[in-house]
């Protein structure tokens, strides 16, 4: 039986991204695969009073269940109003679609926005599954995500070692031609805790960190010109906060040079046509810090509230940071 994402009290992204890049913030798109982080995000959004979109991967569907997922999705939504948010602006979004046949299935489900990832595909081919994905979508009013150029490291399974850059010339055939609602784009982004290698950084002399090389803003400005007001997402955001990794490697981990997207550049995304925003990798360092150190202060407790209430505590911060201090979402969804 489908389920239209209305009667599921949740928004598509068309409304939210026209706002958002007239107003020169962006939206946070946090995955979820578990109540803890659910709970963190929807408190965070609700106190904060800022749009949010929660993203579920092939992987997360894999991992707790795709009608547990939607049920949650529609529960966060109740959640939101019971913590004082009279008018949530929720979107349940498809992370990283590889097929046609996946997105259909969430667009049946109650999503109410969709990726198509084809952007390892030659070029005619992301075109014409994207085109596939949107005439199914649109019918819904589910609106949907595409890309072009690669994002190193592990994206839709396939690992590519060097990102390719999105080629700001082929970026108004692609719009015009998909009739995708927004546009991923590689700009020296990656997905997960490792986004650049030491080689590719230099060291701040001070505190001996690695400071990693600049985002392409030359091509998300030429991709502005060439499309503009028309809504930008970035994957892989995480700036892999140290203070987390210095806990999780003082209490027992192992992070060597883990590093991210410094936030001051993300900042500066928010700004521009970027309205979209992806997070995942932060929630989940938040979260194992916060268990790992309390597993080292507390090795007798071994009721998971004992450990996951602080780690939900902590997404919850980082998630409020994120929302005020860097993409200046909050106070958009009153
Ligand atoms: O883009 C990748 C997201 O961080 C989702 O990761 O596929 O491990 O759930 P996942
Ligand atoms: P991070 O790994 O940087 O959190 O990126 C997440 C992402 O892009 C999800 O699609
Ligand atoms: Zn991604």
């Amino acid at each position: 039986m489908k389920v239209s994402f209305k009667d599921l009290g949740l928004v598509n992204t068309r409304e939210m991204f026209a706002k958002a890049v007239k107003g020169g913030y962006a939206i946070p798109a946090f995955n979820f695969n578990n109540m803890e982080q659910l709970q963190a995000i929807i408190q965070a959004s609700a106190e904060t009073k800022s749009p949010v979109i929660l993203q579920v991967s092939k992987g997360a569907r894999n991992y707790a269940n795709q009608t547990l997922l939607r049920y949650m999705a529609q529960g966060a939504v109740e959640y939101a109003k019971e913590l004082g948010w009279k008018k949530p602006q929720i979107v349940l979004h498809l992370d990283h679609g590889d097929s046609y046949e996946l997105c259909k299935s969430c667009v049946d489900f109650g999503f109410s926005s969709v990726m198509i990832d084809a952007s390892s595909l030659p070029y005619e081919e992301n075109v014409k599954l994207t085109r596939k994905v949107v005439n199914y979508a649109h019918k819904y009013d589910v609106t949907v995500e595409a890309e072009l150029g690669v994002l190193a490291g592990v994206e839709d399974e396939v690992s590519s070692e060097v990102s390719h850059y999105t080629k700001p010339e082929e970026v108004i055939d692609f719009v015009k031609k998909t009739k995708c609602d927004s546009l991923a784009i590689s700009i020296g982004t990656s997905h997960g805790a490792y986004k650049f290698t030491p080689e590719q950084c230099t060291r701040d002399p001070k505190t001996g960190r690695l400071v990693p090389p600049p985002l392409a803003f030359d091509v998300l400005k030429a991709i502005e010109k060439k499309l503009p007001g028309f809504p930008i997402v970035l994957h892989g955001s995480s700036s892999v906060p140290q203070e987390y990794v210095d806990i999780i490697n003082a209490n027992g981990g192992k992070l060597p040079d883990a590093v991210g997207i410094p936030e001051e550049q993300l900042r500066k995304a928010a700004k521009s046509a970027v309205c979209k925003i992806n997070i995942d990798s932060d929630s989940r360092l938040a979260m194992t810090a916060a268990v790992r150190k309390h597993f080292n202060e507390y090795p007798a407790h071994f009721d998971p509230r004992q450990y996951l209430k602080p780690a939900r505590e902590e997404m919850k911060k980082m998630y409020i940071h994120k929302i005020v201090n860097v993409l200046g979402s909050n106070g958009k969804a009153r």
